[in-house]
């Protein structure tokens, strides 16, 4: 279940509704889909996307988004510090970022630049779109890393991150994941 926190505000909302609200206010696209399936190590990317088909294909069809993933990050991932920096700097992109979390966890970092940064830990069920252009960055912690996340595209080029060179990121790096 996702957590929203401001973290210069002290603010944390754990409420799904609420968490809503707040993403749909600022036009960026926040849901959450279920899925009973519990998936081992060994899943394949096919039974992971047949899974959540239900969600996923319609999801799909009305964005206009036409191919999707899934990728694995955990403690046996190599070079895990070096995939780690390259998603922990300021950036955007040319299309927006989805990402639905099938198991595991991370932070996506919002810099709407008109308001104080917030974040969201999003977890299992989670389903988070970052717009086109939104400056932000994402986490899974220094250590242990755990992400199984479907990543949901037109292009891949619109992957490309630009960064800022910002280091806004700095100031928020002793930040804790909620628990
Ligand atoms: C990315 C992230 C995680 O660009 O922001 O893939
Ligand atoms: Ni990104």
């Amino acid at each position: 279940m996702a957590i929203l926190s401001i973290p210069e505000q002290n603010i944390e909302i754990r409420d799904s509704k609420e968490i809503k609200e707040f993403f749909n206010a600022r036009g960026i696209f926040f849901d959450q889909w279920n899925c009973s399936v519990v998936f081992n190590d060994e899943a394949t990317q096919k039974e992971i996307l047949d899974a959540y088909s239900n969600d996923l294909n319609p999801f799909m069809t009305k964005g206009g988004y036409v191919t999707a993933d899934v990728i694995s990050i955990n403690e046996l991932t190599e070079n895990y510090d070096a995939i780690r920096s390259k998603f922990l700097a300021e950036h955007t992109h040319s299309e927006d970022e989805i990402r639905f979390f099938v198991d595991g966890k991370g932070i996506f970092w919002f810099n709407l630049e008109t308001e104080p940064v917030f974040n969201l830990l999003c977890e299992k069920g989670d389903l988070i779109s970052v717009p086109a252009g939104t400056k932000h960055w994402f986490d899974a912690g220094e250590n242990n890393p755990f992400v199984k996340a479907i990543r949901i595209f037109i292009d891949m080029s619109g992957w490309i991150p630009n960064y800022t060179a910002s280091s806004l990121e700095q100031n928020f790096s002793n930040f804790k994941m909620p628990v």
